[in-house]
């Protein structure tokens, strides 16, 4: 399927007339000369690569025919792999299909070689891989093994006894102090990531020890000093592999080794509260290298595969490089957070100002410390932990929607690095609405930040009222509502009658995939075919989109982001995009003349603007061209 009618190999004949009929406007215009860095290294060709990934949240994608459960299922996903193929996907991420207590939504995993009953059984993931298999595509799995669930039975034998066998396969600590009623204090003063105002230690009233579980109590954070753990840990590994599985998303990979000693976190979060982000103690900790080249040498290096690395909360270029520099024998890629933290102060559940100026930085600066030290992006603006990008970066009323989704894409598309696109993002959903109640929103993160605003605030309006606003802008539900079929009863999601496990969005009569797969009368293509052709653009140019030089140029107006990708023979294309509501200029470098312009998100085909000297973009647009 394609969305509109030229052959995907572009021609410069088929793009009609471009003359610029602009007049350079007499300023002091700067040369790319003036603004070239060091040149890039062309990385070597892989399929890891130039694959294009779907992230897909398995309890949020679809609901297979007859099932009453409202959750969405293996069946489901294998349902739509001709949807995805169409889109252009190669590899399809599914957050954690493993057996598990969904504490966190399955990042609790109670067996890791059995299916949730939620999503099925291992027979359907050996058909959803046969099915992949036939297509050509691949599957990753989500590999979450910082922690296990506290209903698994390594954590269940290491509860209770001091003398268990599988004690020390989690990290046990006695009580630093007891208070004068007996109540035993936690070991440090860190505290628990998705409930910060808890410890993340949790006393065992049996064996009157604490463990530590960074996120819930239900997720006990396993202790991968021991030898045995990372064998159990491997063995997983290569249980997966064997059955099909062509890579892993590593979870919060860069938690797994702590600081000996557990030493206490800086008072960050100020008076009032007790327990503060730890960190510094446990991210990118004093092992973490040694463990992640065990993983290559005992596992990975066995398989053809593809690897991605979640490592919140590290921006240091030698600590990233370490893992992802083309001879680190760690990991393929990492998911590098700056993007994604832009408004988070130290926690997330919180907010920060920000500017596109900010935005340009850190997108610049990736692109170029792994172009310069020959190391691999992955490229994401959305997952299943952070809100709608439509929402976020750009302007999601329904004036501005689209044209905010396709700028992003177009952004997307041509940055260098393998790229990720999250469930609904191809179609732009948007962040729940601020009028839903409170009740609808049903992560475990939101829940205890809420229960939070409660407990300190409850007679505080203004404070409530920032809580909610915070709700509104970053909570982890707006990703995972269901996802947006068709105008039917549930959006498709599940079978009539059925109620979804979350509400599905007011929205989806208007923003479903029927609908923007069959595009409509306007002259304008859909987010999903602009997403389907600009993938098209990138495959076809993948030494230039993929892998070739990157260098942003300079601009009179903050918020407009232009750069340039170039391949190694010298192919250059220019990327204009206005991150704003307003006209903007952008007056050319005397040296850049563009062939033609490809594309852009205000038109279906080739765009009319002047090639050289000076170009003006509408509110939220973005254009694509070949220089000449
Ligand atoms: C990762 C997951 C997130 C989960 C956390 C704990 O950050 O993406 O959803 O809550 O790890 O497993």
């Amino acid at each position: 399927m394609r969305a509109y009618g030229h052959s995907s190999r572009i021609r410069k004949e088929d793009l009609g007339s471009n003359n610029s009929t602009f007049e350079h406007v007499g300023a002091i215009v700067p040369t790319t000369a003036m603004m070239s860095a060091t040149k890039s290294s062309y990385p070597d060709p892989q399929w890891w690569k130039e694959a294009v990934v779907y992230q897909i949240y398995p309890a949020s994608f679809q609901s297979h025919p007859g099932s009453t459960s409202g959750w969405g299922s293996i069946k489901g996903i294998t349902l739509r792999l001709d949807y995805l193929k169409s889109l252009g996907i190669d590899v399809v991420w599914s957050s954690p299909i493993c057996q598990s207590p969904q504490a966190d939504m399955g990042y609790d995993i109670s067996d890791y070689k059995q299916i949730d009953p939620h999503y099925g059984t291992l027979n359907d993931v050996d058909e959803l891989l046969g099915e992949l298999n036939k297509r050509g595509m691949k599957l990753m799995m989500d590999l979450v093994v910082n922690h296990t669930s506290n209903q698994h039975p390594w954590f269940l034998e290491s509860c209770g006894s001091r003398q268990s066998p599988k004690r020390d396969w989690y990290i046990w600590q006695k009580p630093r102090s007891f208070r004068s009623d007996g109540t035993p204090e936690p070991p440090n003063n860190w505290a628990q990531i998705l409930g910060e105002a808890n410890s993340a230690w949790n006393y065992d009233e049996k064996s009157k020890e604490f463990y530590l579980a960074l996120f819930t109590p239900e997720q006990p954070d396993l202790n991968w000093e021991n030898a045995d753990v990372r064998a159990a840990i491997w063995d997983v590994m290569h249980f997966w592999m064997k059955r099909g599985a062509a890579g892993f998303r590593m979870d919060v990979i860069n938690l797994i080794s702590k600081v000996p000693g557990y030493p206490d976190a800086e008072e960050t979060l100020g008076p009032g509260h007790k327990y503060h982000p730890g960190l510094k103690y446990f991210v990118n900790g004093p092992r973490l290298h040694e463990y992640l080249r065990e993983i290559h040498r005992e596992v990975l290096s066995k398989y053809d595969t593809i690897t991605v690395g979640e490592m919140p909360g590290v921006s240091d270029e030698t600590e990233i490089l370490m893992t992802v520099g083309s001879n680190s024998g760690e990991l393929r890629m990492i998911f590098i957070f700056d993007l994604v933290d832009i408004d988070k102060p130290n926690v997330r559940m919180a907010l920060k100002p920000w500017d596109v100026k900010e935005m340009k930085g850190i997108i610049t600066r990736w692109q170029r410390v792994m172009i310069e030290n020959n190391g691999w992006n992955s490229v994401f603006i959305e997952n299943h932990d952070n809100p709608r990008s439509v929402s976020r970066y750009t302007d999601d009323s329904d004036e501005w929607r689209f044209k905010g989704a396709k700028l992003l894409a177009l952004m997307q598309i041509t940055l260098g690095g393998t790229l990720f696109i999250y469930q609904g993002e191809e179609i732009g959903i948007r962040n729940a609405p601020s009028t839903w109640p409170i009740e609808e929103f049903k992560d475990i993160e939101t829940i205890n930040y809420w229960k939070k605003c409660n407990d300190l605030y409850a007679d505080d309006e203004d404070q409530m009222a920032l809580g909610r606003k915070i709700i509104d802008m970053k909570a982890r539900d707006h990703a995972r509502t269901p996802m947006q079929w068709a105008p039917v009863e549930n959006a498709g999601f599940c079978d009539p009658g059925v109620k979804p496990w979350m509400r599905v969005m007011d929205d989806f009569k208007t923003i479903n995939v029927e609908r923007q797969v069959k595009g409509n009368d306007t002259d304008e293509l859909s987010v999903w075919q602009f997403w389907q052709t600009a993938l098209l653009y990138r495959k076809e140019h993948a030494d230039v989109f993929v892998y070739g030089d990157f260098q942003e140029l300079s601009t009179q107006d903050p918020k407009t982001y232009v750069y340039h990708r170039e391949s190694q023979n010298g192919e250059r294309w220019l990327v204009v995009l206005n991150f704003s509501r307003n006209e903007v200029e952008w007056i050319m470098p005397e040296d850049v003349e563009i062939d033609f312009w490809l594309c852009g998100n205000y038109t279906k085909g080739h765009v009319e603007k002047p090639t050289r000297h000076v170009v003006s973009l509408q509110a939220w647009e973005g254009i694509l061209g070949r220089c000449k």
